[in-house]
Formats: C-alpha cells, structure tokens, sequence
C-alpha cells in the first residue's frame, strides 16, 4: 500500500516521497528576474525533504504578472536567473517542477501585503488587462479587462508554448500550466468571466477550447517523458452544479491529448462563492476527480497534519499531497513528519547529510 514516504515515479520523474511543494507566488521578482529571495528559497524548500518542487506561477507575457514582483519566464535574462533554482533542487534530492500561465482579469494588481486589488487604471505602474469577455471580477479587483481577439488567443498560446519550451531548456522535469484560481485559462472556462459568442465562449465545449488547445500546443515541445500536469480550478461554490462534469470531460479529453496529471483545485474565479474551508476539504473531489478521469492527481488546501497527509494516500485519495503554507511555516516539514509517521531514519530518509548527520540521533 503506499504511504507519504514512497518513492512515486511517472514517466521519467521519480519523486523520493509524495510530498509537493505547491507552487507558492513570491511577488518578490523585478521585471520576472528571480533574485537571492528566490534562490534562497526555492533551496530551503528542496533541502526541507519534499519529493517535488513547484516554481511558483511563472508568467508567460509581462501583461500575464498578477503583480509587478512575479516570476516570469519570457526572455533569456529570466531563464538565466531561474539556472541555479533548478540546480539547487536538483542538488537537494528534489524533482524541479514549474507552474506557467496568465492572471488574464486578475492581472495589474498590487503585491498582497500592499492591497491585493487592482493597480487603479491609467497609474504609471497600472497595465492593461486582458480576457475572454470585459467582465471584472469584482470585490478589490474592479478593473474591466479588455476583451481578447482571436489574434490575442492566438499570440498567449503562443506565449506559453515558448515559455514551456525554456522551461524544458532549463531541465525543468515536471510542467503544471496554471489554469486555476481566476487566471486566465479559468477565465475561458467559466461562465461568470466567458460570454464570448464565437468558438470559445458559449458551451462547455467552447469555454474548454482555449484550455485544450494550449495543451495540446505545449504538449508539443514538452517532452512526452516529462510529466505534464495541469491545476484545474473544478468547483467554485458558487451553485454550479454543472462545473464539476464539466472539468471531468474537460480532463478526459486532456488525458487522450497527452496530459499526465491534474492538480484539483478551485475556481476562485467570482467573489460570490461560499468556500467550505476546513482540513483536507478538497481530498474527496480529488478522488471524484481521479476516479473519474484515471488521471493520477493531487489537491491542496488546508492539509497540515503528517498523519491525515500518510492516510490520504494509504486510502488512495490522492497520489500526491500539496502543501503550500506548511511549508512556509516549517521547510522541514517533510522530517518532522518522517519523525511523527516512526520512518526508519527519518533524518536521513528527508534532509542533506550537514543536517541529517547530526540530527540521525538526536532526540
Ligand atoms: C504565498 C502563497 C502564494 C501562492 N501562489 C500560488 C501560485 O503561484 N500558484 C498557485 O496555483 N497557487 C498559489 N497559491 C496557493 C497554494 O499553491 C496552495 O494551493 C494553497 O496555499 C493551499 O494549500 P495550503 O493550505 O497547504 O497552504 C499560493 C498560496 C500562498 C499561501
């Protein structure tokens, strides 16, 4: 039966636990350019014991940033500067994983710790934001964002296959396109952000083309033994009962297209959505969704507890837990949780040896 600390391979990746660092924004780039934050980081977190390591959303354009200070992967000095990142991950025993994509409405904000809305229209700093239909989000982010034209479709598509294709340059093993959470995949997607009346607006059929056709253009350049991921936004709470069929053909189709895993997540894509937060509230979804689909999967959200994370597993309701503020909180959460779940040598199952020597038998 697997457990958290069994080795989990796919295609080409072998993970040395299931422990996934999720991808976490920094907002701490000038111009999409990691720097020392990033490169200290990203380090700690590899050396902390988890078994892949996700890049935080990297952006495929400049008007793809939801806020001046993310990581973007659109030219060479960017790709320069995220060279040591992977090499430290690799260094550290970790898969080196990067999540792409777009903010499409929620794009043009401030850094969360300066507001978390929109920069206000017409401001030096302020650019234009773009997606299916001019509809705003709403809440803090009132911006009306300009409506895509097929050439714009066209030119962001464009724009993540480049982008995949320095992620692959750069010996990235593991790519998750970023088509959750309000951004700009999930724009197309749903009905709140997408009326759009030509081929991509409309059915579900239509509101999933973008998705699928950007899957299946970075599929083309990702190499077929690197897994490929997406993180799908598959509930909103918000009523709509619809969504969750809807994500599951969605990732069925993806699946024949050549997609390998799928992180479930939610849709963040209306204000008006009434969230049932607690512990590992969206394992059950995964499942469904896992079930459903066959794909191998994930889920995050409010997973904490070293033993509830082992059990999810063990019952086969994720292949995979995502963590994102535990780890924050703690970068060695992957040994104390060794430690807790009784590992044999759980200093040297999680951490580098100038750690785990010293730490083998101390109690
Ligand atoms: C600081 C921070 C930045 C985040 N940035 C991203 C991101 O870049 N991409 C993404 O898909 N989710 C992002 N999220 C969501 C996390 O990946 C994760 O799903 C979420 O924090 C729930 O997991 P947790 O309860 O373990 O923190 C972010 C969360 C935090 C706390």
């Amino acid at each position: 039966m697997p457990h958290l600390f069994e080795p989990y391979t796919l295609k080409a990746a072998t993970l040395r636990n299931r422990i996934v660092v999720s991808p976490m924004c920094q907002y701490m780039a000038r111009d999409g350019v990691a720097n020392d934050w990033h490169r200290v980081h990203y380090a700690s977190l590899a050396r902390g014991g988890a078994g892949l390591v996700i890049v935080e959303a990297t952006a495929v354009s400049p008007e793809g940033r939801i806020t001046w200070g993310d990581l973007g992967l659109w030219n060479e000095a960017q790709a320069q500067a995220l060279e040591p990142i992977v090499a430290s991950i690799k260094e550290a025993g970790a898969v080196p994983g990067i999540q792409i994509g777009h903010a499409g409405r929620k794009a043009s904000a401030n850094r969360p710790w300066e507001g978390d809305d929109h920069i206000p229209e017409g401001q030096p700093n302020a650019w234009t934001t773009i997606a299916p239909s001019p509809l705003a989000f709403g809440g803090g982010l009132p911006r009306v964002p300009r409506e895509m034209t097929l050439d714009d479709i066209a030119r962001v598509q464009n724009d993540t296959v480049q982008t995949a294709i320095r992620a692959r340059d750069l010996g990235f093993e593991w790519l998750e396109l970023h088509m959750a959470h309000g951004y700009l995949a999930q724009n197309f997607f749903s009905p709140h952000s997408n009326q759009r009346g030509d081929r991509y607006g409309g059915s579900a059929e239509n509101r999933a083309r973008f998705l699928l056709e950007t899957l299946v253009a970075v599929r083309k350049v990702w190499p077929e033994d690197r897994p490929l991921a997406v993180r799908l936004g598959v509930v909103e709470f918000d009523g709509n009962e619809a969504m969750l069929d809807e994500a599951t053909s969605l990732l069925q189709h993806m699946k024949r297209e050549g997609l390998d895993f799928v992180d479930v997540s939610i849709g963040f894509n209306t204000p008006k959505a009434s969230i049932p937060w607690g512990p590992n509230f969206m394992a059950p979804i995964a499942q469904e969704v896992r079930q459903a689909t066959g794909l191998p999967g994930t889920t995050s959200w409010y997973i904490s507890k070293p033993a509830e994370a082992d059990a999810l597993v063990r019952e086969d309701k994720i292949d995979l837990v995502t963590l994102g503020r535990p780890l924050l909180a703690d970068p060695h959460w992957p040994y104390r949780a060794a430690k807790e779940l009784g590992v044999d040598n759980p200093a040297w199952a999680t951490l580098p040896a100038p750690y785990a020597h010293w730490l083998a038998r101390y109690r």
